[in-house]
């Protein structure tokens, strides 16, 4: 298949295009940032520059590159500072989920593409009540936080155009598997305590399984939403600790919940603690997915064991 990845140069993305590549595909990929190219052309794909806010440029790049699939995978949190806004902190990223896959979608129509696959979220989504673990079918929260509402409906936006469009959402968990993954930084200098009693639940997947999981569904028919994440939903007591000893830092630090409130936000508390987790149990069925990384407990000490003699992450 020639396939069109938006986001070519990102975490997930450089992950994605090699696995394409690995397959047989041809890979026309996009990337942002002045020397990404290079990036992109390492890995075997044809790099493309461009905005994904900008319509027209969108356009002229999928009629150009004429593709059977398109993958969007872009995003923009790499450099944010996550504060007490959520809805702040992803802002360009919301931009990219709705303007950017209405762009996509567009161009995909003119240049009658037949399959379309692009990234959603899963974790802190679903509605905050009933047991631990939701799927697919379950509703998402209709009253997020106020400081998460626009970040959820651009999600929401997403999840729609795509499926009502005949293609596919992949609701990712937490990414991990890159030294430089957004919780590394801030579990090491003991910034990211436990909340409460850490109930809240969270969904995570090694970025190589989430590559692996979008290849098959490409080559899946049909509208669909899956949860991409791994077998073991968890709450923030069980995977924060374990995630700073794969780290090799000193345990979390615990905040009561009046404290984080205080500090982080009554959103942000609301979200760690009552949260649910996502199955995967549709993905593995319908796409046949199966994971190198079942479970945080393995892929954390995988992602991050370290050098003995240098010190640095085996990734
Ligand atoms: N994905 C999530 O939902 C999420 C949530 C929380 C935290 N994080 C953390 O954020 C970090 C990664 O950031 P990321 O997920 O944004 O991935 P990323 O690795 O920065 O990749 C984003 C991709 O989108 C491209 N892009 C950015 N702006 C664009 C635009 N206007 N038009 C077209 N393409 C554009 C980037 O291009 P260039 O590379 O050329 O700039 C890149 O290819 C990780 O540390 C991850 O743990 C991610």
């Amino acid at each position: 298949m020639r396939v069109f990845v938006a986001g070519a140069s990102g975490a997930i993305g450089t992950r994605l295009v090699a696995q394409l590549i690995d397959q047989g595909h041809e890979v026309i990929g996009t990337f942002r940032s002045p020397g990404h190219g290079e990036r992109v052309r390492a890995l075997g794909a044809e790099p493309v520059a461009l905005d994904l806010l900008d319509a027209r440029a969108v356009r002229d790049a999928v009629l150009r590159a004429g593709p059977d699939a398109i993958i969007h995978q872009a995003t923009a949190l790499a450099a944010v500072r996550f504060g007490r806004s959520l809805d702040r902190s992803f802002a360009p990223t919301n931009r990219l989920r709705t303007e950017g896959t209405d762009a996509l979608l567009a161009a995909a129509r003119e240049a009658s593409v037949g399959r379309f696959v692009a990234q959603s979220f899963a974790s802190y989504r679903y509605a905050r009540e009933g047991g631990p673990v939701k799927t697919e079918d379950d509703p998402l929260d209709p009253a997020p936080p106020a400081m998460a509402r626009e970040t959820n409906a651009a999600m929401r936006h997403l999840d729609e155009a795509v499926t009502g469009a005949g293609g596919i959402a992949l609701r990712y968990g937490g990414f991990y598997g890159a030294a430089n993954d957004g919780l590394v930084k801030p579990v090491r200098k003991r910034q990211f305590p436990i909340i409460g009693d850490g109930t809240g639940i969270s969904s995570f997947v090694h970025l190589d399984d989430a590559a692996a999981a979008t290849v098959l569904a490409l080559a899946h028919d049909g509208a669909g939403l899956y949860n991409i994440v791994d077998d073991e939903p968890a709450p923030m007591s069980q995977w924060l600790p374990a995630l700073a000893e794969a780290l090799g830092a000193s345990p979390p630090r615990h905040v009561p919940l009046w404290l984080a409130r205080l500090i982080a936000g009554k959103g942000m508390v609301m979200m760690a603690v009552g949260s649910r987790g996502a199955s995967n149990a549709k993905a593995k069925q319908e796409l046949g997915w199966t994971l190198r990384y079942p479970s945080w407990r393995q892929g954390f000490a995988a992602a991050y064991a370290s050098d003995p003699v240098d010190g640095r992450a085996h990734i």
